[in-house]
């Protein structure tokens, strides 16, 4: 079989596609043929510098595709899965509340270990869900980064209402058109964020009150766009000095959201901006197993679509990272294995 790994850190000449066996899976694992995967910004930056992640590594987070070998766990040959990212210990106080995404010895599979990037991959039966049948392969293996993310932090952490209003900065990437749709169902009214005419008007048809430019005016044109009271939620898909952008556009009492430093790791805050205006701040990374069920089922009950960009096959991996480091996408860039 094939297999896509970084063989060390550096640019786009360090993705290779290797022969190897297809690998035998061990007690509670289950070998899934990976028929889609997808592109998330994490697999850059886990080729260019986050510190101590071993090389070789296979990478990709994202992948769904159908169980080769059950293994003798409760799958069956054939069911069609879509794989959660994270490797985590069940046994904390984290994982036993439901919150995998915050165990102790949480590992984001591509980055602190091999990834998913292969056409067999063998995994731990409690990393494999299954698919409804009408989702698409294409749609399931867009969610487990990017819309996971933007689910957890709109739905179970900052609680987005009907009527209450969301500003997305960074709102054309793989978070940033999730964070819309899922702020769309859950009945807010959206405003966001592009540097490009065309995602703007893209952004609009998804149902986007307002498109703003996120350059020296952003603060002015957003302020202006909600009225000159802050937004109920902020969510910052950027970091650096967004960051403080979205900490003064909050409303009083507001929630802002951040999981990114794709514009910088720190920025300035006056602490009197959090505290004198009631703000709460969410951190995220990543989601839980059943927030990834529930959006399968809100999918499957016709509630929303991925947005996908572009599909590519999985050996044109190097130009699908490419695109998204030119940020010529809007949406999910998939590969097909
Ligand atoms: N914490 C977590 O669990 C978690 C999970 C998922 C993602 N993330 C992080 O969230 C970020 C977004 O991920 P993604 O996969 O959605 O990435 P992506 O698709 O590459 O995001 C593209 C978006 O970022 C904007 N952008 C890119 N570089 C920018 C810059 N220098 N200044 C201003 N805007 C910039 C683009 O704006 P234009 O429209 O103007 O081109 C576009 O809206 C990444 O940093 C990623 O690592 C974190
Ligand atoms: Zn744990």
């Amino acid at each position: 079989m094939k297999e896509i790994i970084y063989t060390s850190p550096g640019g786009l000449d360090s993705i290779k596609i290797r022969d190897s066996d297809v690998p035998k899976p061990k007690n509670g694992e289950v070998l899934v043929k990976v028929e889609m995967g997808s592109v998330n910004h994490v697999d850059i930056w886990g080729r260019q510098d986050l510190p101590s992640q071993p090389f070789p590594r296979r990478f990709g987070s994202d992948a769904a595709g159908y169980v080769h070998d059950p293994n003798g766990t409760e799958f069956k040959e054939g069911d069609r899965v879509v794989l959660y990212p994270m490797d985590f210990c069940s046994s904390c106080r984290s994982c036993l509340s439901g919150f995998e995404n915050a165990c102790l010895s949480r590992k984001l599979y591509g980055v602190h270990e091999d990834g998913f990037f292969a056409e067999y991959v063998a995994v731990n039966a409690k990393n494999v869900i299954r698919i409804p049948e009408n989702v698409s392969y294409e749609h399931a293996a867009a969610l487990p980064v990017a819309y996971l993310t933007a689910w957890h932090g709109l739905v179970t952490r900052a609680g987005g209402k009907p009527g209450e209003t969301l500003l997305i900065l960074g709102g054309s990437g793989g978070v940033g058109v999730a964070a819309l749709q899922i702020g769309r169902i859950l009945g807010m009214q959206v405003y966001t964020t592009t540097s490009s005419k065309w995602k703007a008007e893209q952004l609009a048809k998804l149902g986007a009150k307002g498109v703003i430019e996120p350059g020296e005016k952003l603060q002015e044109e957003a302020l202006k766009a909600s009225n000159g009271v802050g937004f109920d939620v902020v969510f910052d898909a950027l970091g650096g000095s967004y960051f403080q952008a979205a900490v003064k556009l909050a409303k009083k009492g507001g929630r802002v959201i951040n999981m990114a430093m794709t514009a910088g790791p720190s920025t300035q805050l006056n602490l009197r901006d959090l505290y004198s205006n009631n703000i709460s701040v969410y951190g995220l990374y990543l989601g839980t197993r059943k927030e990834l069920s529930d959006m399968l089922n809100a999918i499957s009950f016709g509630y929303f679509k991925p947005v996908i960009d572009s599909v590519y096959p999985f050996y044109e991996v190097d130009k699908a990272q490419k695109r998204m480091e030119d940020r010529a996408h809007l949406g999910k860039i998939m590969l097909k294995f």
